[in-house]
Order: C-alpha cells, then sequence, then structure tokens
C-alpha cells in the first residue's frame, strides 16, 4: 500500500507528529513538507493524511491550497486529516473551518495530536502571546503518542 502524508509545521512540532505517524503505518510512505516540496497528486496513492498546526484559529496556507487543489480527490479516497493544536478539544472545528466540513465529514481519521510550544524556536511576539495563552512560560513538548496510535489503527492496512 502507498500513503502519502503532506503537512504545514512553523516551528516541527506537526513534522514530529508527521514522522511518529509515519512509523506506525505499514506499506510505502512518502512524507511532504508543503512549505518546502511540491506535493504529488493523491491520485497517485492508496492512502492519503493530511496535517497542519493551528495559529490563530487557522490552518497553514498551504495545507488549505492542497485540499483546496485535489478536492475532488480526496473526496473519493481513504483519507486521514490531523492537527497539532494547542486546544486540543478544537480540532475537528479547526478543521472543518479550514478544510470544509464534507473533506471532515468524509475523513476514516481525525486526529488532534498535541502540541508543542518551544521557545527557543519561536520570534518575540509569539513568545509573548504564548506566554499568554500558556501562563507556564516555559517550553512544553506534549505531542500525544497515544492519540497518533489511535488515528494509525482506524487506518485500512492494505
Ligand atoms: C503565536 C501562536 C498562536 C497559536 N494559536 C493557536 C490557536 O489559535 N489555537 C490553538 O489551538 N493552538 C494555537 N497555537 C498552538 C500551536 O498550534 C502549537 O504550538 C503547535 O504545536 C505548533 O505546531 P508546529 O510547530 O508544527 O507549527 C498557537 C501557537 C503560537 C506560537
Amino acid at each position: 500500500m502507498k500513503t502519502l502524508i503532506v503537512y504545514g509545521t512553523r516551528y516541527g512540532a506537526t513534522e514530529k507528529a508527521a514522522h511518529m505517524l509515519a512509523g506506525r503505518i505499514h506499506g510505502e510512505i512518502r512524507q511532504i513538507n508543503l512549505a518546502k516540496g511540491s506535493a504529488p497528486s493523491p491520485a497517485d496513492y492508496d492512502l492519503v493524511l493530511v496535517g497542519g498546526s493551528v495559529y490563530a484559529g487557522s490552518i497553514q496556507k498551504e495545507v488549505v491550497q492542497f485540499c483546496t487543489a485535489n478536492r475532488h480527490l480526496l473526496l473519493r479516497k481513504p483519507l486521514g486529516l490531523f492537527v497539532c493544536c494547542g486546544e486540543e478539544h478544537k480540532a475537528r472545528e479547526y478543521l472543518q473551518n479550514a478544510l470544509g466540513a464534507d473533506l471532515v465529514a468524509r475523513a476514516l481519521a481525525l486526529g488532534s495530536f498535541g502540541y508543542e510550544f518551544d521557545y527557543s524556536k519561536m520570534n518575540i511576539l509569539f513568545r509573548l502571546i504564548v506566554r499568554v495563552i500558556s501562563k507556564t512560560g516555559k517550553s512544553e513538548f506534549n505531542l500525544r503518542e497515544e492519540a497518533i496510535r489511535d488515528f494509525a489503527a482506524q487506518l485500512p492496512k492494505s
């Protein structure tokens, strides 16, 4: 089975999550950071997994563009959607707002994989914002391995 994993990330949490997810899937896997590489057509894959992270309520525009450009194919493909975000219970809402309710309804698996706040990577503005959001003032590394495992378990194996 051929699987395509495409994702958007700003500071690497979603990339880490995508790699962890790839480790739980069998067969041939291609991973694409949409900000760095142009994505192949989903038509060439048996399973497509699309992820991004949330900033001020929005998922990366390259993720939205990928889904818009491939909308008709994705509506017919085995599909999984995931996000990394601080407000983990809002994952479905974020995905629906960004990608459309029809795509979300069509997905075999929806994942909320946790989040990271890495102060060493953020600019000063983002540090200030996160200090308000998180209240701890410290970097936090909270990717949820069990959420990634549960997501992978809902995907077709062959
Ligand atoms: C400036 C800023 C704004 C954020 N806004 C939101 C938000 O609106 N909702 C949310 O759930 N998480 C929010 N987050 C949390 C990020 O989605 C989280 O840190 C995520 O792990 C980032 O993943 P990435 O490194 O792959 O970009 C925000 C983080 C930052 C730094």
